[in-house]
Parts: C-alpha cells; structure tokens; sequence
C-alpha cells in the first residue's frame, strides 16, 4: 500500500490528479466561478474559457489512445491534432475503460429500446459517437449533441471541409431538412447545437427547434461535464432530463471518492496551485452520485468506481491493452482509478422495455 507521504509527494510532482482532471487552467478557471447562484447573462465568455479548454484536452487524450491502438476511431483524427507529447500508460487505460464503459451502456439502450429512441450527448466536445454508431448500423432516430456555441463553430468547421463527417450527415437527410448557422447543423438524424447547459429554457427552446420529441425514449449522457457546473446548476439539469421524458436513461461520467485521505491530499494540491472543481461537493461516494440523481426525479441508479469498471472490461480486452505499453505501477494506477472518475446511470420508465436491468 502506498503510503501518504508517497502519494503526496506524486501528486505534487507528477500530478497525475491534474492531468486527469484535464490540466491545472481548467481548473484554476473553474475556481475562478462562484459556487453561488448567478445569472446565465452574467456568465462571460472568459469565466468559460478554461472549461472549453477541457474539451481539447479530452479529444486530445482519446487520439493518442486511438494513435497507439487503444481503441479503433477513425473520426477523431479529424477533428483534433496528435498531441506532440506521449500520455502516460495510466491515463491511456484509464480513457480506454472511460470509452469502453460509455459506449457499452449506450449499445445497452440502443439494443433494449431497438434504435427507436433519441440520444442527447450534453457537452460532447469532439465525440465522435455519432459517426461510429452510423458504421455500424446502430444510429437512434436522432442524435443531438450540445456544447458551448464556441465549440460547436470549431466542430461544425471540420464537419463542413472534412467529407469523411459530412458524407453520413448528408446521405442520411430527407431534402428539407439540412439546416446550417455557425453554430447550429440539424439534419433528419443528427443535430448538433451551441447552447449554455445552465440556460435550462434556451436549452429546452433550441432542443425542440430541431425536433427533440419528448415522447420517444430518451437516453441523456454527460461524459466529464457536470462536475464544472455549481452543484445547484447540475442539480437543475438533472431534474429537467428527468421531468421532460417519460422514458429515459442518464448516463454521467465524473470524479468519485473525493472524501478520504487521498482525495484530501489531491484536493489540497489543486487548491496550493488555486485550482478548485466548482462541482466537488458533489463528488464524494458513489452512495452520494446514487443518491443525487434518486432524489431529483430518477427512478433507479447504479454507479461503478473506474477500478470496478476496469475489472469487468473482458478480459482478452484486458490483455491486448495491457500488452501495447508497460506499466510498473500498477498500485498507483488501482489507486487513481479508485480516486478520479466514475461511472453511473440511472433510468426512468421503460420496465417494459427492460431499461432498469441495463447495468455495466
Ligand atoms: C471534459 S470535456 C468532455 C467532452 C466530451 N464529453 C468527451 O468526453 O470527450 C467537457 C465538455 O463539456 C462542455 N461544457 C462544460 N460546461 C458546459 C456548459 N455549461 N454548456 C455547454 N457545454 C459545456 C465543454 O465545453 C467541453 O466540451
């Protein structure tokens, strides 16, 4: 067992904590937000900048997973760069149980709901779920993807010069329905839109401009993106996703166990370099995530640790990933799987569509 004193003086050289939350700005520009509420008019551009910034460091990370045979995507190289510098072995399994884990609760739903369903992948940043779905023939009625307008201009441009993405946009429109602005696209099955997840009526509003049926099940996912939102604006979110479909699955990635020992040490070396998570308090048990979305109007939930996770990836998965690099701290990476990020989902309705026995 590594010792405290050990692990303090990792976090403090390595930070690995840092990297794994997406770099020190992120989080220092998270800090920088009250925790209090504020109105969406006065939020600025430059309070959210560290926050979109999160957005490049996941793409980034997922490429150089994919580059070195992680995973197969082919999509991702369009829409973001191979980062110069190699990411450590651990942060590379860590994204690959954080990829293999999301896309297996969504094949979950697509199978039980049998592709009659919509997705809305709140903060998707570069994903790239949409295109692999298509290949392999698993789309939903339609897919909506949200992000900050800003993000979404940067997407919708490799969109419109790259026809690797825009050739399934367009094959699958029916003639009237390919709209564009600079940041809105909605297609018959693919929409995506620049809106502020704290904006719950702009949200909602530009949702149904591009067709968002409150009738057809309905699954949410939030990879990495509610824990830079206060806990009262993640709590809204929540609670809408929940009163606006009778049917529906939340799938949210995020930080866990941020309450003992070494989630204090880490705590305390992101607030010695001012960093701060503007949704912490909200992470610290599994028991905790469970709880939050039960009483904010979900009928049941489940959540894993990444470790947990981890040891349920099949096994010849297991071996081939372990064999593309090595790793001597197999403690540590036990250690930050426990501490970072988890896994949870949570359902309503759908028992005749056996949507409660999803699990991962
Ligand atoms: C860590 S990235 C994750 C991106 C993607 N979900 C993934 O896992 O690859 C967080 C994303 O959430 C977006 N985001 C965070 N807060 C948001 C908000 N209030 N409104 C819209 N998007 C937001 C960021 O712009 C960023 O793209």
């Amino acid at each position: 067992m590594l010792g405290a004193s050990y692990l303090t003086l990792r976090l403090s050289t390595s930070l690995p904590c840092a990297r794994w939350a997406h770099g020190s700005s992120t989080l220092m520009a998270t800090s920088l937000r009250s925790s209090s509420y504020s109105s969406p008019s006065s939020w600025t551009d430059t309070d959210d900048e560290g926050v979109r910034g999160t957005c490049e460091d996941a793409s980034i990370c997922k490429r150089f997973a994919v580059s070195i045979g992680y995973w197969h995507d082919p999509y991702i190289q369009h829409f973001v760069r191979l980062s110069k510098e190699r990411k450590a072995p651990e942060i590379n399994r860590g994204y690959f149980a954080r990829v293999h884990g999301v896309s297996q609760l969504i094949k979950a739903f697509l199978q039980k709901t049998e592709c009659h369903c919509q997705i809305l992948n709140l903060g998707a940043g570069m994903d790239t779920t949409f295109w692999t779905l298509k290949d392999e023939d698993l789309l939903p009625r339609k897919y909506f993807e949200v992000d900050f307008p800003m993000i979404v201009t940067r997407k919708l441009h490799s969109i419109k010069i790259k026809p690797l993405l825009s050739k399934p946009i367009i094959e699958l429109r029916s003639e009237d329905t390919l709209q564009m602005d600079g940041h809105t696209l909605d297609s018959k099955r693919y929409a995506i839109i620049g809106a502020d997840l704290r904006d719950i009526p702009e949200l909602e509003e530009k949702l149904k401009k591009c067709n968002m049926s409150t009738q057809l099940p309905t699954l949410l996912i939030t990879e990495c993106v509610l824990v830079y939102m206060t806990p009262e604006q993640s709590v809204n979110l929540i609670k809408w996703a929940a009163n606006s479909f009778e049917t529906a699955m939340f799938i949210n990635y995020k930080q866990v166990n941020m309450d003992d020992r070494f989630g204090q040490i880490m705590i305390e070396n992101l607030r010695r370099r001012q960093c701060d998570l503007a949704g912490v308090e909200t992470c610290k048990s599994l028991e905790l995530q469970k709880e939050r979305l039960l009483s904010n109007g979900w009928e049941t939930a489940s959540a894993v640790d990444m470790m947990e996770l981890y040891s349920r990836l099949p096994r010849s998965e297991v071996s081939r990933i372990e064999s593309l690099e090595f790793l001597d701290e197999m403690e540590l990476l036990k250690q930050l799987m426990q501490h970072y990020y988890c896994l949870c989902w949570a359902t309503k309705g759908g028992s005749e569509l056996g949507l409660n026995e999803i699990t991962y």
